[in-house]
Protein backbone atom coordinates (compact mmCIF):
# COMPACT_ATOMS: atom_id res chain seq x y z
CA UNK A 1 0.00 0.00 0.00
CA UNK A 2 1.02 3.40 -0.76
CA UNK A 3 -0.01 6.39 1.02
CA UNK A 4 -0.55 10.27 0.32
CA UNK A 5 -1.22 12.40 3.07
CA UNK A 6 -1.67 15.91 3.73
CA UNK A 7 -1.52 17.84 6.79
CA UNK A 8 1.57 15.64 7.70
CA UNK A 9 2.89 18.64 10.12
CA UNK A 10 -0.42 18.97 11.84
CA UNK A 11 -1.95 17.81 15.44
CA UNK A 12 -3.87 15.08 13.96
CA UNK A 13 -1.60 14.23 10.62
CA UNK A 14 1.47 14.54 12.96
CA UNK A 15 0.18 11.53 14.96
CA UNK A 16 -1.43 9.29 11.47
CA UNK A 17 2.09 9.87 9.94
CA UNK A 18 3.90 8.33 12.65
CA UNK A 19 1.06 5.74 13.28
CA UNK A 20 0.99 4.81 9.22
CA UNK A 21 4.77 4.47 9.97
CA UNK A 22 4.52 2.04 12.02
CA UNK A 23 2.80 -0.42 9.84
CA UNK A 24 4.56 -3.07 7.89
CA UNK A 25 1.77 -3.00 4.78
CA UNK A 26 2.50 0.28 3.87
CA UNK A 27 5.41 0.89 1.43
CA UNK A 28 5.72 3.87 0.95
CA UNK A 29 4.02 7.73 2.70
CA UNK A 30 4.40 10.73 0.64
CA UNK A 31 2.76 13.34 2.50
CA UNK A 32 2.14 17.37 1.06
CA UNK A 33 4.01 19.94 3.35
CA UNK A 34 4.22 23.33 2.75
CA UNK A 35 7.71 24.38 2.19
CA UNK A 36 10.61 26.12 0.11
CA UNK A 37 12.89 22.96 -0.63
CA UNK A 38 12.81 19.43 -0.57
CA UNK A 39 15.06 19.86 2.18
CA UNK A 40 13.43 21.65 4.50
CA UNK A 41 10.09 19.45 4.00
CA UNK A 42 12.46 16.61 5.11
CA UNK A 43 13.10 18.25 7.87
CA UNK A 44 9.45 19.51 8.90
CA UNK A 45 8.75 16.04 8.30
CA UNK A 46 11.93 14.82 10.85
CA UNK A 47 10.78 17.08 13.44
CA UNK A 48 7.26 15.03 13.12
CA UNK A 49 9.10 11.76 14.60
CA UNK A 50 11.59 13.54 16.74
CA UNK A 51 8.99 14.63 19.01
CA UNK A 52 8.31 11.63 20.54
CA UNK A 53 11.67 9.86 19.34
CA UNK A 54 9.74 7.48 16.79
CA UNK A 55 12.09 6.03 14.13
CA UNK A 56 12.21 8.01 10.83
CA UNK A 57 13.06 6.60 8.00
CA UNK A 58 13.87 8.61 4.26
CA UNK A 59 13.16 6.10 2.16
CA UNK A 60 9.65 5.77 3.24
CA UNK A 61 8.22 9.00 4.15
CA UNK A 62 8.84 11.07 0.99
CA UNK A 63 8.03 14.77 1.02
CA UNK A 64 6.02 16.15 -2.08
CA UNK A 65 6.01 20.12 -2.12
CA UNK A 66 2.89 21.84 -2.33
CA UNK A 67 0.33 24.15 -0.93
CA UNK A 68 -3.56 23.98 -1.19
CA UNK A 69 -3.91 27.45 -2.16
CA UNK A 70 -1.61 26.75 -4.96
CA UNK A 71 -3.59 27.02 -8.62
CA UNK A 72 -1.49 24.43 -10.21
CA UNK A 73 -1.91 21.82 -7.33
CA UNK A 74 -4.06 19.64 -9.60
CA UNK A 75 -1.66 19.80 -12.27
CA UNK A 76 1.64 19.57 -10.14
CA UNK A 77 0.33 16.05 -8.24
CA UNK A 78 -0.68 14.74 -12.12
CA UNK A 79 3.10 15.35 -13.22
CA UNK A 80 4.19 13.58 -10.45
CA UNK A 81 4.65 10.26 -12.12
CA UNK A 82 5.90 8.61 -8.47
CA UNK A 83 2.61 9.39 -7.21
CA UNK A 84 0.86 7.31 -9.73
CA UNK A 85 1.86 4.42 -7.33
CA UNK A 86 -0.63 5.91 -4.62
CA UNK A 87 -3.61 3.83 -3.56
CA UNK A 88 -4.76 5.31 -0.47
CA UNK A 89 -5.36 9.43 -0.25
CA UNK A 90 -5.64 10.72 3.42
CA UNK A 91 -6.65 14.39 3.63
CA UNK A 92 -5.95 15.54 6.85
CA UNK A 93 -4.52 19.21 6.31
CA UNK A 94 -7.24 21.89 6.34
CA UNK A 95 -7.88 25.39 7.94
CA UNK A 96 -8.96 24.56 11.50
CA UNK A 97 -9.48 28.69 12.60
CA UNK A 98 -13.01 29.45 14.29
CA UNK A 99 -11.85 32.65 13.95
CA UNK A 100 -14.25 35.35 11.82
CA UNK A 101 -11.10 36.85 10.49
CA UNK A 102 -10.47 33.77 9.01
CA UNK A 103 -13.14 32.75 6.98
CA UNK A 104 -11.63 33.52 3.67
CA UNK A 105 -8.55 31.36 4.24
CA UNK A 106 -10.79 28.61 5.63
CA UNK A 107 -13.21 28.32 3.09
CA UNK A 108 -10.06 28.60 0.47
CA UNK A 109 -8.35 25.56 2.06
CA UNK A 110 -10.90 23.55 3.17
CA UNK A 111 -13.02 23.61 0.04
CA UNK A 112 -10.77 25.06 -2.50
CA UNK A 113 -7.71 22.88 -1.87
CA UNK A 114 -9.87 19.86 -1.15
CA UNK A 115 -11.50 20.27 -4.91
CA UNK A 116 -7.93 20.42 -5.82
CA UNK A 117 -6.92 17.28 -4.27
CA UNK A 118 -9.98 15.44 -5.30
CA UNK A 119 -9.38 16.37 -8.86
CA UNK A 120 -6.28 14.96 -8.71
CA UNK A 121 -7.74 11.49 -7.01
CA UNK A 122 -10.54 10.94 -9.88
CA UNK A 123 -7.84 10.64 -12.30
CA UNK A 124 -5.44 8.24 -10.23
CA UNK A 125 -5.14 4.74 -11.68
CA UNK A 126 -5.06 2.71 -8.32
CA UNK A 127 -6.57 4.82 -6.11
CA UNK A 128 -8.67 2.23 -3.84
CA UNK A 129 -9.90 4.62 -0.48
CA UNK A 130 -9.88 8.45 -0.12
CA UNK A 131 -9.61 9.10 3.86
CA UNK A 132 -11.19 12.19 5.01
CA UNK A 133 -10.90 13.66 8.12
CA UNK A 134 -13.99 15.59 8.71
CA UNK A 135 -14.99 16.58 11.76
CA UNK A 136 -17.81 15.29 14.16
CA UNK A 137 -19.37 18.82 14.95
CA UNK A 138 -21.09 19.48 11.14
CA UNK A 139 -24.63 18.27 13.16
CA UNK A 140 -25.04 22.64 13.59
CA UNK A 141 -25.72 24.12 16.63
CA UNK A 142 -29.41 23.19 16.44
CA UNK A 143 -28.54 19.63 17.75
CA UNK A 144 -28.41 20.13 21.82
CA UNK A 145 -27.53 17.66 24.69
CA UNK A 146 -28.10 14.50 23.29
CA UNK A 147 -26.37 11.45 21.14
CA UNK A 148 -25.46 12.34 17.46
CA UNK A 149 -25.39 9.48 14.99
CA UNK A 150 -23.29 9.58 11.61
CA UNK A 151 -26.60 9.49 9.11
CA UNK A 152 -27.43 12.86 10.58
CA UNK A 153 -24.99 14.90 8.36
CA UNK A 154 -24.15 16.15 6.02
CA UNK A 155 -27.31 17.98 6.39
CA UNK A 156 -27.64 21.18 4.36
CA UNK A 157 -30.15 22.98 7.09
CA UNK A 158 -27.72 22.42 9.75
CA UNK A 159 -26.91 25.98 11.40
CA UNK A 160 -23.39 26.63 11.64
CA UNK A 161 -20.98 28.22 14.47
CA UNK A 162 -18.30 28.75 12.94
CA UNK A 163 -17.28 29.13 9.01
CA UNK A 164 -15.18 26.33 9.86
CA UNK A 165 -17.71 23.64 10.57
CA UNK A 166 -19.78 24.69 7.22
CA UNK A 167 -16.99 24.17 5.45
CA UNK A 168 -15.80 20.12 6.65
CA UNK A 169 -19.58 19.35 5.74
CA UNK A 170 -19.49 20.90 2.43
CA UNK A 171 -16.32 19.15 2.40
CA UNK A 172 -18.16 15.58 2.06
CA UNK A 173 -20.65 16.86 0.11
CA UNK A 174 -17.45 17.79 -2.81
CA UNK A 175 -15.77 14.13 -2.03
CA UNK A 176 -19.44 12.27 -3.04
CA UNK A 177 -19.64 14.65 -5.52
CA UNK A 178 -16.21 13.26 -7.60
CA UNK A 179 -15.58 9.80 -5.87
CA UNK A 180 -18.21 6.55 -5.86
CA UNK A 181 -19.32 5.48 -2.28
CA UNK A 182 -17.01 2.28 -2.32
CA UNK A 183 -14.17 4.35 -2.23
CA UNK A 184 -15.06 6.62 0.31
CA UNK A 185 -13.93 6.67 4.31
CA UNK A 186 -15.11 10.05 5.86
CA UNK A 187 -14.01 9.65 9.40
CA UNK A 188 -15.58 12.07 11.77
CA UNK A 189 -13.04 13.05 15.25
CA UNK A 190 -14.82 14.97 17.81
CA UNK A 191 -13.36 17.08 19.82
CA UNK A 192 -8.99 16.13 20.15
CA UNK A 193 -7.54 17.10 23.03
CA UNK A 194 -3.71 16.25 24.33
CA UNK A 195 -2.66 12.93 24.35
CA UNK A 196 -3.19 10.38 26.73
CA UNK A 197 0.30 8.84 26.91
CA UNK A 198 2.67 10.56 29.63
CA UNK A 199 4.14 12.79 26.29
CA UNK A 200 4.10 16.37 25.12
CA UNK A 201 0.79 16.86 22.65
CA UNK A 202 1.53 17.56 19.25
CA UNK A 203 -0.40 20.78 19.42
CA UNK A 204 -1.94 22.73 22.26
CA UNK A 205 -5.05 23.71 19.96
CA UNK A 206 -8.36 22.53 22.40
CA UNK A 207 -5.64 22.08 25.26
CA UNK A 208 -5.06 26.19 24.94
CA UNK A 209 -9.14 26.46 25.68
CA UNK A 210 -8.75 24.15 28.57
CA UNK A 211 -5.19 25.95 30.21
CA UNK A 212 -7.62 29.23 29.87
CA UNK A 213 -10.26 27.91 31.23
CA UNK A 214 -7.92 26.71 33.81
CA UNK A 215 -6.05 30.14 34.90
CA UNK A 216 -9.71 32.08 34.40
CA UNK A 217 -11.78 29.94 36.72
CA UNK A 218 -15.30 31.85 36.57
CA UNK A 219 -16.59 30.12 33.37
CA UNK A 220 -19.94 31.44 31.50
CA UNK A 221 -20.75 27.73 30.70
CA UNK A 222 -23.04 24.89 31.66
CA UNK A 223 -20.87 22.85 33.70
CA UNK A 224 -23.38 19.51 33.23
CA UNK A 225 -23.42 19.68 29.30
CA UNK A 226 -21.28 16.55 27.81
CA UNK A 227 -18.32 16.98 26.29
CA UNK A 228 -16.81 14.29 23.52
CA UNK A 229 -13.26 14.33 23.26
CA UNK A 230 -10.27 11.85 22.56
CA UNK A 231 -6.99 12.28 22.54
CA UNK A 232 -4.60 12.78 19.53
CA UNK A 233 -3.04 9.41 19.90
CA UNK A 234 -6.92 7.45 20.09
CA UNK A 235 -7.76 9.08 16.87
CA UNK A 236 -4.46 8.53 14.99
CA UNK A 237 -5.19 4.95 15.88
CA UNK A 238 -8.65 4.46 15.13
CA UNK A 239 -8.38 6.20 11.81
CA UNK A 240 -5.56 3.33 10.67
CA UNK A 241 -7.59 0.76 12.27
CA UNK A 242 -10.64 1.47 9.90
CA UNK A 243 -8.29 1.79 6.70
CA UNK A 244 -7.14 -1.56 7.46
CA UNK A 245 -10.91 -3.10 9.02
CA UNK A 246 -13.70 -4.83 7.24
CA UNK A 247 -15.70 -1.80 7.16
CA UNK A 248 -19.59 -1.72 6.57
CA UNK A 249 -20.38 1.54 6.68
CA UNK A 250 -18.67 4.93 4.76
CA UNK A 251 -18.76 7.41 7.60
CA UNK A 252 -17.35 6.72 11.27
CA UNK A 253 -17.41 9.19 14.24
CA UNK A 254 -14.09 8.96 15.64
CA UNK A 255 -15.22 9.80 19.31
CA UNK A 256 -15.47 9.36 22.60
CA UNK A 257 -19.18 7.93 22.51
CA UNK A 258 -21.92 7.67 25.76
CA UNK A 259 -19.20 6.11 28.38
CA UNK A 260 -16.12 7.66 27.22
CA UNK A 261 -17.80 11.78 27.54
CA UNK A 262 -16.75 14.37 30.18
CA UNK A 263 -18.02 17.62 31.28
CA UNK A 264 -16.54 20.90 32.05
CA UNK A 265 -17.39 20.35 35.93
CA UNK A 266 -15.60 17.05 35.70
CA UNK A 267 -12.46 18.90 33.93
CA UNK A 268 -12.51 21.12 36.69
CA UNK A 269 -12.37 19.01 39.38
CA UNK A 270 -9.78 17.16 38.00
CA UNK A 271 -7.76 20.71 37.65
CA UNK A 272 -8.54 21.79 40.98
CA UNK A 273 -6.78 19.23 42.02
CA UNK A 274 -3.10 19.87 40.16
CA UNK A 275 -3.44 23.83 40.44
CA UNK A 276 -4.76 24.22 43.92
CA UNK A 277 -3.21 27.86 44.14
CA UNK A 278 -6.50 29.58 42.05
CA UNK A 279 -10.03 29.86 43.48
CA UNK A 280 -12.21 27.23 43.52
CA UNK A 281 -14.32 26.82 39.82
CA UNK A 282 -17.29 28.54 39.49
CA UNK A 283 -19.75 28.19 36.49
CA UNK A 284 -22.10 31.06 35.43
CA UNK A 285 -24.66 31.26 32.89
CA UNK A 286 -23.40 31.51 29.26
CA UNK A 287 -25.12 34.94 28.57
CA UNK A 288 -23.02 36.44 31.31
CA UNK A 289 -20.16 36.07 28.72
CA UNK A 290 -20.99 39.76 27.48
CA UNK A 291 -21.29 41.29 31.01
CA UNK A 292 -17.87 40.07 31.51
CA UNK A 293 -16.63 41.64 28.44
CA UNK A 294 -18.19 44.85 29.14
CA UNK A 295 -16.65 44.82 32.59
CA UNK A 296 -13.33 44.29 30.37
CA UNK A 297 -13.71 47.30 28.60
CA UNK A 298 -14.75 49.09 31.97
CA UNK A 299 -18.04 49.37 30.81
CA UNK A 300 -20.22 47.19 32.93
CA UNK A 301 -23.44 48.41 34.70
CA UNK A 302 -23.19 49.02 38.28
CA UNK A 303 -26.31 46.96 38.92
CA UNK A 304 -24.98 43.87 37.18
CA UNK A 305 -25.53 40.28 38.27
CA UNK A 306 -21.47 39.87 37.66
CA UNK A 307 -20.79 41.88 41.09
CA UNK A 308 -22.05 38.82 42.79
CA UNK A 309 -18.82 37.25 41.47
CA UNK A 310 -16.41 40.45 42.62
CA UNK A 311 -14.04 37.75 44.29
CA UNK A 312 -13.40 36.58 41.14
CA UNK A 313 -13.07 40.14 39.44
CA UNK A 314 -10.91 40.91 41.73
CA UNK A 315 -8.43 38.30 41.08
CA UNK A 316 -8.62 38.61 37.28
CA UNK A 317 -7.21 42.40 37.97
CA UNK A 318 -4.64 41.02 40.05
CA UNK A 319 -4.11 37.98 37.69
CA UNK A 320 -4.07 39.38 34.14
CA UNK A 321 -2.98 43.51 35.06
CA UNK A 322 -3.90 44.89 32.01
CA UNK A 323 -7.95 44.60 31.32
CA UNK A 324 -7.31 43.87 27.71
CA UNK A 325 -5.24 41.08 28.03
CA UNK A 326 -8.53 39.30 29.61
CA UNK A 327 -10.70 40.44 26.63
CA UNK A 328 -8.43 38.83 24.10
CA UNK A 329 -8.87 35.80 26.12
CA UNK A 330 -12.46 36.07 26.39
CA UNK A 331 -12.54 36.62 22.52
CA UNK A 332 -10.75 33.42 21.76
CA UNK A 333 -12.57 31.50 24.31
CA UNK A 334 -15.64 32.53 22.89
CA UNK A 335 -16.64 29.72 20.15
CA UNK A 336 -15.66 26.95 22.49
CA UNK A 337 -17.45 27.89 25.05
CA UNK A 338 -20.56 27.77 22.59
CA UNK A 339 -19.29 24.24 21.50
CA UNK A 340 -18.92 23.17 24.92
CA UNK A 341 -22.23 24.58 25.93
CA UNK A 342 -24.24 22.37 23.15
CA UNK A 343 -23.78 18.99 25.36
CA UNK A 344 -23.13 16.62 21.62
CA UNK A 345 -22.05 13.21 22.27
CA UNK A 346 -21.32 10.94 18.88
CA UNK A 347 -22.21 7.86 18.71
CA UNK A 348 -19.37 5.60 18.03
CA UNK A 349 -21.04 1.95 17.79
CA UNK A 350 -19.74 1.90 14.69
CA UNK A 351 -15.97 2.58 15.29
CA UNK A 352 -15.97 0.23 17.84
CA UNK A 353 -17.69 -3.04 16.22
CA UNK A 354 -15.83 -2.77 12.98
CA UNK A 355 -12.54 -2.08 14.81
CA UNK A 356 -12.42 -3.86 17.78
CA UNK A 357 -11.04 -0.99 19.78
CA UNK A 358 -11.53 -0.02 23.20
CA UNK A 359 -13.56 3.16 24.39
CA UNK A 360 -11.37 6.20 24.91
CA UNK A 361 -11.42 6.79 28.51
CA UNK A 362 -13.19 10.36 29.40
CA UNK A 363 -10.88 13.44 29.02
CA UNK A 364 -10.55 14.02 32.91
CA UNK A 365 -9.25 10.46 33.33
CA UNK A 366 -6.70 10.56 30.51
CA UNK A 367 -5.45 13.75 31.28
CA UNK A 368 -3.70 13.09 33.74
CA UNK A 369 -1.18 11.45 32.14
CA UNK A 370 -0.17 14.70 30.84
CA UNK A 371 -1.47 17.43 32.69
CA UNK A 372 1.75 19.08 33.35
CA UNK A 373 2.24 20.27 29.73
CA UNK A 374 -1.08 21.83 30.26
CA UNK A 375 1.06 24.70 32.60
CA UNK A 376 3.84 25.16 29.85
CA UNK A 377 0.80 26.56 27.50
CA UNK A 378 1.19 30.37 26.73
CA UNK A 379 -2.57 31.46 26.70
CA UNK A 380 -1.67 35.11 25.21
CA UNK A 381 0.16 33.79 22.55
CA UNK A 382 -2.71 31.38 21.79
CA UNK A 383 -5.30 34.11 21.97
CA UNK A 384 -3.39 36.11 19.32
CA UNK A 385 -3.37 33.27 16.88
CA UNK A 386 -6.89 32.01 16.89
N1 LIG B 1 -8.16 19.30 16.25
C1 LIG B 1 -9.41 18.90 16.42
O1 LIG B 1 -9.98 18.97 17.54
C2 LIG B 1 -10.18 18.29 15.26
C3 LIG B 1 -11.45 17.76 15.53
C4 LIG B 1 -12.15 17.19 14.49
C5 LIG B 1 -11.62 17.14 13.24
N2 LIG B 1 -10.41 17.68 12.97
C6 LIG B 1 -9.90 17.62 11.58
O2 LIG B 1 -8.62 17.02 11.60
C7 LIG B 1 -7.85 17.54 10.51
C8 LIG B 1 -6.51 17.97 11.01
O3 LIG B 1 -6.69 18.99 11.98
P1 LIG B 1 -5.52 19.38 12.96
O4 LIG B 1 -6.11 19.61 14.29
O5 LIG B 1 -4.40 18.41 12.78
O6 LIG B 1 -5.10 20.78 12.36
P2 LIG B 1 -3.68 21.52 12.44
O7 LIG B 1 -2.89 21.03 13.61
O8 LIG B 1 -3.98 22.96 12.33
O9 LIG B 1 -2.93 21.03 11.12
C9 LIG B 1 -3.35 21.45 9.87
C10 LIG B 1 -2.46 20.82 8.82
O10 LIG B 1 -2.93 21.25 7.55
C11 LIG B 1 -1.87 21.85 6.83
N3 LIG B 1 -2.34 22.94 6.00
C12 LIG B 1 -3.10 24.00 6.37
N4 LIG B 1 -3.25 24.84 5.32
C13 LIG B 1 -2.58 24.29 4.29
C14 LIG B 1 -2.34 24.68 2.96
N5 LIG B 1 -2.83 25.83 2.47
N6 LIG B 1 -1.60 23.89 2.17
C15 LIG B 1 -1.08 22.74 2.64
N7 LIG B 1 -1.25 22.31 3.90
C16 LIG B 1 -1.99 23.08 4.71
C17 LIG B 1 -0.94 22.40 7.92
O11 LIG B 1 0.34 22.62 7.35
P3 LIG B 1 1.41 23.67 7.98
O12 LIG B 1 2.09 22.92 9.08
O13 LIG B 1 2.27 24.00 6.84
O14 LIG B 1 0.60 24.83 8.50
C18 LIG B 1 -1.00 21.27 8.93
O15 LIG B 1 -0.17 20.21 8.53
C19 LIG B 1 -8.64 18.68 9.92
O16 LIG B 1 -9.22 18.25 8.71
C20 LIG B 1 -9.70 18.98 10.94
O17 LIG B 1 -10.88 19.45 10.33
C21 LIG B 1 -9.66 18.25 13.96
Amino acid sequence: MNIFLTGATGLVGGELLVTLSKRSEISKIYCLVRSQSTEEANKRLEKVFALHNDEYDVNRIIPVLGNLFDDELTNSLKNNQHLNEVDVIIHSAANTSFSRVNDDLVEKANIGGLTKILLWAKELPQLKTFVYIGTATICGKDVKDRVVKEDESPNLNATHLVKYTYTKMKGELLIREHLPEDKILITRPSIIMGDSRPIMPRSPVILWAMATINHLRLIPVNEHAQLDMIPVNYTAEAIVNLLFAKRRYHVYHISAGEAGSTTALRLSKMLESYFDEMPPFNFINKNLLNQVKHWTKGRLQPESELYAYRKYLDYWKETFEDKSKLRLLFTGLDPYLEFMELGHVFDNTRLLEDTGMANSEPADVYMNNSINFVEKIDILEGAIDP
